[in-house]
């Protein structure tokens, strides 16, 4: 394996982490509207599906942040530390796009610690062949939440890093939350040091729509995963062809959401909560924001939580932008 020293999560941690799951859904279908946090879509299974609809034709971030990375990857190591850098990556994906900033570096002659941070040990183990082995390449996967992984890094070495939050996975926060984020990334970061976000863009609502409605039914079945890992993980009893997949960009938020939809009016046994839950015909399940932004935004967001902006790298098409900035 490629990734040498995985750290783990410990035993306790993982107790934890249980708790507040059961905790998390017990609250989000007891209250109105019923809701389930995206971040728990990433189980083994999620992962595996999550893979398939990035490289689904219909799914364009993907992909397109791919061309934009190879087009600037030679340009990163200018404005960076030639000698050595620490690569941090937040939610790993599966490497490939990672990859290239990893050998824009290489290429550079630069010595290069690529430190993964991800909560799924499947997704970690994706990344493995991904990411051919370099004698000036270190690689410490560290399977944890993002906060957590960066506080262990803290201490872990002096070098300059570069943050990469990569997939516009900030569309999972609402402004607030987004803000708060950065803010504590920035708080674990020095001056000098970088951060590389990549924001999916506005654009026309019937490439967004189909994104998030894939025609292979990919999308539907990551959604659907959650009710199943309810009843892997909770023992809970969701007949899973009674729920359907809406997905739709709200134009007041400015972000896709995705509901699962009640197909008839039902009760769901979930054992380990101690639960029934009614559900009335068309009822919804909130799932996932996926906020899309303007370049204003981008600016407005760098502001408020200490970085300036270096330089947006865009597509042609201006579908996605992966912005580049300084900690100040
Ligand atoms: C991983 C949050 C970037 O919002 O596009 C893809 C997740 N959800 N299709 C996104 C997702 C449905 C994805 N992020």
């Amino acid at each position: 394996m490629n990734v040498s020293n995985l750290i783990k999560e410990t035993n306790k941690q993982i107790e934890q982490k249980k708790k507040d799951f059961a905790e998390d859904i017990f609250k989000g279908l007891t209250q109105s509207p019923k809701r389930i946090s995206s971040k728990y879509f990433y189980d083994d299974i999620g992962s595996e599906l999550f893979q398939k609809i990035t490289t689904h034709p219909d799914y364009y971030p993907t992909k397109t942040e791919y061309e934009i990375l190879q087009d600037m990857k030679d340009k990163l190591p200018n404005s960076l530390s030639k000698d050595k850098i620490d690569i941090i990556e937040l939610g790993v994906g599966d490497g490939h796009k990672t990859n290239l900033i990893i050998q824009g570096f290489l290429d550079a002659n630069t010595n290069v610690n690529f430190y993964p941070i991800d909560i799924s040990s499947k997704a970690m183990t994706l990344l493995e062949g991904s990411i051919p082995k370099h004698k000036n390449l270190n690689i410490h996967g560290i399977v944890s939440e993002y906060l957590d992984g960066l506080n262990y890094l803290k201490n872990q070495s002096e070098n300059q890093k570069i943050v990469l939050f990569l997939g516009s996975n900030i569309g999972n926060f609402n402004q607030i939350e987004s803000i708060s984020f950065l803010n504590t990334l920035r708080n674990q970061l020095n001056i000098n040091d970088y951060a590389l976000i990549g924001f999916d863009l506005k654009k026309d609502t019937s490439i967004l729509n189909k994104a998030y409605n894939d025609s292979s039914g990919y999308t539907e079945l990551f959604n659907i995963n959650l009710l199943n890992r309810i009843n892997v993980e909770l023992d809970g009893n969701f007949d899973l062809s009674k729920f359907q997949h809406y997905g739709f960009y709200n134009p007041i938020l400015g972000a896709m959401e995705s509901y699962l939809l009640s197909k008839e009016k039902q009760q769901v046994q979930i054992n380990k909560i101690s639960s029934t839950i009614s559900f009335d015909y068309l009822e919804p399940i909130h799932l996932e924001y996926s906020f899309k932004f303007l370049p204003s935004d981008i600016s407005y967001l760098s502001k408020n939580s200490g970085y300036n902006v270096v330089k947006n790298f865009t597509d042609s098409k201006n579908y996605f932008t992966d912005s580049l900035w300084k900690a100040v």
